[in-house]
């Protein structure tokens, strides 16, 4: 959500601030701002819209101190403005913090502290955290900030500094993610290790209710209650450049370029023979476990529910579980039932999704067992999981998810197939031929990259298309809604992913020459009912974009266009399918000029509820 960077060092606080920042505007992009401590008071420069736009004011105005926070927001309480944006600032300008998270008893203190005197400038919920520090800041900013914790409900990563303590900052966590980085008389704050990657590789992650106070020379963990914590340093796993674009024109472009050798990667270690068994170490269940499953619960949000509705498919074809998928944000509503020997899914790329985290502590509260499929290491989402299963996507930036997605359907597959396996609940050799099938997924990836040209030339003649609707059935009814997605997150058509079946029940209504369809209709079980389905749809001179295996001959006599997709089972086809989809969308919003990266209104990670 917010982006968070602190720094406190030899260098010049805002370089390294901004630095940060530049890798975290993904995450949050309508203002950002800095404070620097130095000479007994704050400096502060704040800016509405993106990064570059500080990074302009501070070449006007440089602010020369080497201990300083900085933050971009992504608006959640008052609109993207000067006043709204941080950090914030105590009354008398001694004490600014920056905040990622949200405040959720902001409006009752903030009464209380007006009742005391205190002038409120914005209409946020942090505000009331500066002010609160202040009021019990007596010149050890650690215990005020520990006193002021307190008092807040809700969730917060917070970075503290005080005009007259140019020698520290002080961070503190619950729930919302933050690290602290380490470094060689200079030392980080940072809400994203991708934010510090470039200066350290090695980072203290802290837990909730916990913080740091941070030196130049030294960095203190301790819990809320001032008790010490020892906690030994993280190694980041990957290099400095992974969080770069190395050449693509957007980090989304990147990325889907990266799905080859990513999907190698996920399969390392786990499945390097079809005959073989899958390894699964980190998952965490014995063979009884898994066989005496009665129920999986599969909860995510946005690109990850998709991929949790394809996991919801292969477990009751493959393992014969059954199976449910809820949306993480709607799950604590309907109060599910969890019976004994329940499984919870949780699929999240950040690892740190507001509603997934809530979703997820729900289902252990209730007595279900969670395991997570989870790209970012150690992410909260996977601290509080009984087993991890890592998608070893490796960072991905693009606010439109898009490597993650196909690796997490990938390395759902594998616990599906594991699950199968263990219960005997598939024959031997449809295993073998799933099992060969997600082999040969980095090579049919490629090709489908390969072939970027031929998918752009069809985003050539729709991309003025005011709507379109992705249709398709039984496990790529899922690939629809999530090809509906990446259109509509990136490139503002409104798109709708829809089950084919269910298109005479209404949305046939909206069928005409200016409703653009993306039909998914390969080889499978719904094969011949998705032909009838593009038959009603050009019966009603919609145009038909369809997606079809190598060498199929009816679709082209159909469709209008065709995007090629070389043949696969019918089971792991959701995710050479995205690839195509991925592009399409990418290629549309390029030509429509839109922020791809950066969409608006759009936050890579949604660390609010
Ligand atoms: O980090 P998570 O996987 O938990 O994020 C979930 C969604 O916020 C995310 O997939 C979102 O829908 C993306 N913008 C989709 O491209």
């Amino acid at each position: 959500m917010c982006g968070i960077v602190g720094y406190i060092g030899q260098k010049k606080a805002t370089d390294v601030c901004v630095a940060g920042l530049k890798r975290l505007e993904y995450r949050g992009y309508d203002s950002a701002g800095v404070a620097v401590a130095g000479d007994g008071k704050l400096d502060v420069l704040k800016v509405v819209g993106k990064l570059d736009r500080l990074i302009d004011a501070l070449d006007e105005s440089p602010l020369d101190s080497t201990c300083g926070i900085g933050h971009t927001r992504w608006a959640t309480h008052g609109k993207p403005s000067k006043t709204n944006s941080h950090p914030h600032l105590s009354n008398d300008g001694l004490i600014a913090v920056v905040h990622n998270g949200i405040i959720e008893n902001y409006a009752r203190l903030r009464d209380e502290l007006k009742a005391e005197g205190v002038e409120f400038l914005s209409e946020t919920d942090t505000e009331v955290i500066a002010h609160l520090v202040r009021k019990y800041y007596e010149g050890d900013l650690a215990a005020a900030v520990q006193r002021a914790s307190q008092d807040l409900e809700g969730a917060f990563a917070l970075g503290v500094v005080a005009g007259d303590q140019p020698d520290l900052m002080v961070a503190a966590r619950r729930f919302s993610p933050l690290v602290i980085g380490i470094g060689e008389g200079e030392n980080f704050i940072a809400s994203d290790m991708g934010a510090i990657r470039q200066f350290t590789d090695k980072v203290y992650v802290i837990d909730d209710d916990e913080m740091a106070v941070v030196k130049r020379d030294g960095i203190t963990l301790s819990d809320m209650d001032g008790n010490p914590v020892e906690r030994e340093a993280y190694v980041i796993p990957w290099p400095a450049e992974a969080a770069q674009k190395g050449g693509h024109k957007h980090f989304m472009h990147k990325e889907i370029h990266e799905q080859p050798r990513a999907m190698r990667e996920c399969l390392l270690g786990r499945l390097s023979d079809p005959n073989a068994s899958i390894t699964l170490e980190s998952l965490n269940m014995t063979a009884d476990e898994i066989k005496g499953l009665r129920k999986i619960v599969f909860t995510a949000c946005g690109t990850a529910y998709h991929a949790g509705l394809v996991g919801r498919f292969l477990m009751e074809k493959l393992a014969r579980i059954p199976s449910e998928c809820d949306l993480a944000a709607e799950l604590r509503a309907r109060n599910p039932v969890v019976l004994d020997n329940t499984l919870a899914i949780i699929v999240s790329q950040s690892g740190e999704t507001a509603d997934t985290l809530v979703a997820l502590r729900e289902l252990k509260e209730k007595g279900a067992k969670v395991i997570s499929v989870v790209n970012v290491v150690d992410s909260s989402i996977a601290r509080e999981s009984d087993g991890v299963v890592y998608i070893q996507a490796g960072p991905e930036i693009g606010v439109a998810s898009t490597k993650a997605y196909t690796l997490q359907i990938l390395t759902i597959a594998l616990i599906a197939a594991h699950f199968a396996d263990v219960r005997g609940a598939t024959p031997e050799e449809d295993l073998v031929a799933l099992r060969e099938a997600m082999l040969s997924l980095p090579e049919l990836a490629q090709t489908l990259l390969d072939r970027e040209d031929d998918v752009k030339a069809v985003a050539a003649k729709y991309f003025e298309s005011p709507n379109a609707l992705y249709l398709g059935r039984g496990v790529n009814l899922a690939t629809a809604m999530e090809g509906a997605l990446k259109l509509k997150e990136i490139s503002y058509i409104h798109a709708e992913g829809y089950s084919a079946g269910e298109m005479k029940h209404g949305p046939i209504a909206l069928v005409e020459p200016s409703l653009v369809t993306v039909a998914i209709a390969v080889k499978g079980d719904v094969y011949e009912k998705m032909i009838g389905n593009i038959q009603e749809i050009k019966a009603r001179s919609g145009p038909v974009i369809g997606v079809a295996f190598d060498g199929d001959t009816e679709i082209p006599r159909q469709a209008d266009d065709v995007i090629w997709v070389p043949e696969c089972p019918e089971l792991v086809s959701p995710i050479t399918i995205a690839i195509p989809l991925q592009i399409l969308a990418y290629h549309i919003a390029d030509m429509k000029g839109c922020h791809i990266d950066q969409p608006r209104n759009l936050a890579k990670t949604v660390t609010v509820e």
